[in-house]
């Protein structure tokens, strides 16, 4: 049976540290540091991961603005908030939601944001200076995988990694953190998606999956290597009966099976969302130290 890496409790604790520095801060004379977040539309995904990051600003003691838009904002008044906003001395981190309406283009939303506010890590500079292992802000998502990797000290170097899904924010960025070298990282990592062939063939080599394609449940036990650590990222809220609210959340991997074969597991909830969080607030601390002139950049 897989013991749990608890991320709701591994964020609470980077989320104390974080509170902790900006007393430090506010006791040397500095400022809160600032979150800004741009909502477009009322997509309920999104509504819910917005609330949580104004909500997790106010525990930890940052200021954060929300600016909300309707779905039928021209990407020409989105771009103008942008530079507002890039031009506001006391903001220290500026994030878009995504994902944005389909008539505007989420890549030139991206580059209008200043690398140096870019706390979600999208920017093209951010994802080049990843790539380079330069100082930069991480995608949240994967930077918040390798610390709850850390945290529970799992050595992950010359391990075989599979991630599965590509995309920009979680799947792409994070076979790039995984096969860096770093520790954690120094894996030997395979990217498969929707064209892979003979994906289990993949998998059950696999030491370290991370499952980040948004097909609920898709990860089962007879695709796990037997002591494999399994990182779930996927969300996805289905209709149960049984449940008061009527809905669950579940997850990419099937959770029930795959943890009577693995080492580590994430759950779902509770795992990789709450650290998605808190590596947000940690890029957002750092942004701030930075404009404070309190860390070199
Ligand atoms: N949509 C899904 N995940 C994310 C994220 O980490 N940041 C932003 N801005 N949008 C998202």
């Amino acid at each position: 049976m897989a013991a749990i890496l608890d991320g709701k409790a591994c964020a609470a604790a980077y989320k104390a540290n974080i509170a902790a520095e900006v007393q430090q801060i506010l006791a040397r004379g500095g400022r809160k540091p600032h979150l800004a977040a741009i909502l477009v539309g009322n997509n309920g995904a999104s509504e819910t991961y917005i609330a949580s990051k104004v909500k997790t600003c106010g525990e930890i003691g940052f200021e954060s603005t929300l600016i909300r838009f309707p779905e039928s904002v021209t990407e020409a008044e989105l771009l103008e908030t942008i530079q507002k906003i890039n031009k506001q001395a006391e903001v220290d981190g500026l994030l878009v939601q995504l994902p944005l309406p389909a008539h505007i283009n989420e890549h030139t939303v991206t580059l209008a944001i200043d690398p140096e506010k870019d706390v979600d890590g999208f920017h093209p500079g951010s994802l080049g200076r990843m790539m380079l292992g330069l100082p930069g802000f991480l995608p949240a998502t994967p930077k918040g995988i390798m610390m709850l990797l850390e945290h529970y000290g799992i050595k992950t170097s010359g391990m075989e990694a599979v991630v599965i899904g590509r995309s920009h924010i979680v799947g792409s960025p994070m076979s790039v953190l995984l096969s860096r070298n770093t520790e954690p990282g120094n894996c030997t990592v395979s990217l498969c998606h929707s064209k892979t062939r003979n994906l289990e063939a993949h998998t059950r080599q696999a030491d370290l999956v991370v499952a980040a394609l948004g097909k609920p449940e898709f990860l089962k036990a007879d695709m796990v290597k037997p002591g494999a650590v399994v990182i779930d990222v996927g969300i996805t809220k289905i209709s149960d009966t049984s449940s008061p609210k009527g809905y669950k959340i579940v997850g990419d991997v099937a959770f029930e099976e795959v943890a009577q074969k693995a080492s580590w597991i994430t759950p779902v909830p509770g795992g990789v969302g709450a650290m998605t969080i808190a590596a947000l607030m940690q890029n957002t601390l750092e942004a701030s130290l930075r404009r404070q002139g309190l860390k070199q950049a």
